[in-house]
């Protein structure tokens, strides 16, 4: 979103005053955004608002043209990187639909050639008639992209479908289509298959073993995936939130892991395995709540080493594994690569406060059966994770 120019149109709905945040999530990722109502839209929520969060004078007429130097909603049109009508009313939907510039808004977006980004938002029974219905199907044909409408309680009273979705939501979905617009999809078509999150293993139905692992780095590599255009499974023992594109397997244990990873192993192109999957599990695990004793004995047995399975199974497949560990850091790194058959190793030292499990943060290096070493220092696992998955490109082009 850094530096990309919105044309904002609001249009004459009740969910005026969500599209305030919405704009104000894109101005806070770096967006410059330019505001166009229609004069149904001021009757919900004052210009001066978008005017304020903006810092641009919002449009509404046509013609006050007072700038001799450009017609303004073709200036508008042509400055924007993209067009976003949020809400979109199915009264603007259908004079798109129809080639009809009548206000500020609808003249902009004829003269739009930028992508243009719609959410629409009215009642149920306004989104299920034909009309409207046919008019979306006309948008979509020429290339508009309409987000669907989300289902919940109405502003009429009732439930129903055509509600203004989340800004989070709208944003998540705007940020996969800028990406497909621009052909920055190099992983289309691919398979991946990160695992994320430590795993847990029942002692009884209260008690478990795990570890420290949040499950950032893998949710991380599964959003940057996924963003290089990716089908994406996250097999994850973490409770963190996923976007809606991304399938999630929930899991507990490194047997259901193993279960899941197993299943989908040979239609995969790319195997991330993010998650600190415990080495062993309880060998009997208690049907019912263990009573206090003075001193307990669990008996450990060895849980299945995914990695090292499937890098046997391995024909094509690209593995990517991690190594947490303490100490001895490259010297385990280059031993794990060797003996699961991996691809890359990403080495990462845990016993550091600031870095490796349940931070924000990291510092890896990333060993490789052909190339140097490469060393990431601290920085956001947002950015480790994209740095990854770009070698990932390179490597499986
Ligand atoms: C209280 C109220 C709420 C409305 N909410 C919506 C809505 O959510 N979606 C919609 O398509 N129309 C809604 N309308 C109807 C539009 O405001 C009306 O169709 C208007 O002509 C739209 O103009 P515009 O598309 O130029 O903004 C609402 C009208 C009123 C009075």
């Amino acid at each position: 979103m850094k530096n990309l120019k919105v044309a904002f149109y609001v249009t004459g709905g009740i969910a005026v005053y969500k599209s305030v945040n919405l704009m104000r999530e894109l101005i806070k990722r770096g967006a410059e955004v330019k505001v166009a109502m229609t004069t149904s839209a001021t009757e919900f929520v004052t210009p001066l608002t978008f005017q304020v969060l903006s810092k641009h004078a919002v449009h509404i007429d046509t013609f006050s043209e007072e700038d001799p130097q450009y017609v303004q909603h073709i200036h508008l049109a042509d400055w924007a990187d993209i067009a976003i009508v949020a809400p979109a009313t199915a009264n603007t939907i259908a004079k798109l639909a129809n080639g009809i510039g009548d206000n500020f808004v609808t003249s902009a977006l004829m003269a739009t050639t930028s992508p243009i980004f719609l959410v629409p938002a009215m009642n149920e029974h306004m989104l299920e008639h034909p009309a409207t219905q046919q008019n979306i199907r006309t948008l979509k044909s020429r290339k508009a992209y309409v987000m669907e409408p989300d289902t919940g309680f109405l502003a009429e009273g009732y439930s129903g479908k055509g509600r203004f979705p989340e800004s989070e939501m709208i944003i998540e979905e705007l940020e996969g289509y800028l990406l497909a617009y621009k052909g920055e999809r190099p992983l289309k078509g691919k398979k991946i298959v990160v695992t994320a999150g430590g795993t847990k293993e029942r002692i009884d139905p209260v008690r478990f073993i795990s570890n420290d692992s949040s499950g950032k780095m893998g949710h991380a590599l599964a959003d940057a995936a996924w963003k290089k255009g990716a089908e994406v499974t996250l097999i994850t023992a973490s409770t963190l939130p996923t976007r809606k594109q991304i399938k999630r397997v929930q899991v507990d244990s490194a047997k259901e892991m193993y279960n899941h990873v197993n299943e989908s192993f040979e239609t995969l192109d790319v195997l991330i395995m993010a998650a600190a999957v415990s080495d062993y599990a309880p060998l009997n695990q208690e049907e019912h709540k263990m009573k206090k004793k003075n001193n307990v004995t669990i008996e450990l047995q060895k849980n299945p080493d995914i990695l090292k399975e499937m890098g046997q199974k391995k024909v094509n497949q690209f593995l990517v594994g991690f190594a947490a560990e303490t100490e001895n850091i490259e010297a385990y790194a280059l031993k794990k690569l060797k003996e699961k058959h991996a691809d890359l190793i990403v080495a990462n030292d845990v016993g550091k406060k600031d870095r490796g499990f349940n931070t924000n943060d990291n510092e890896v290096t990333i060993y490789s059966n052909v190339d140097q070493p490469v060393t990431i220092s601290l920085t956001k696992k947002d950015e480790i994770a994209e740095n990854i998955i770009d070698i990932v490109i390179d490597r499986t082009e």
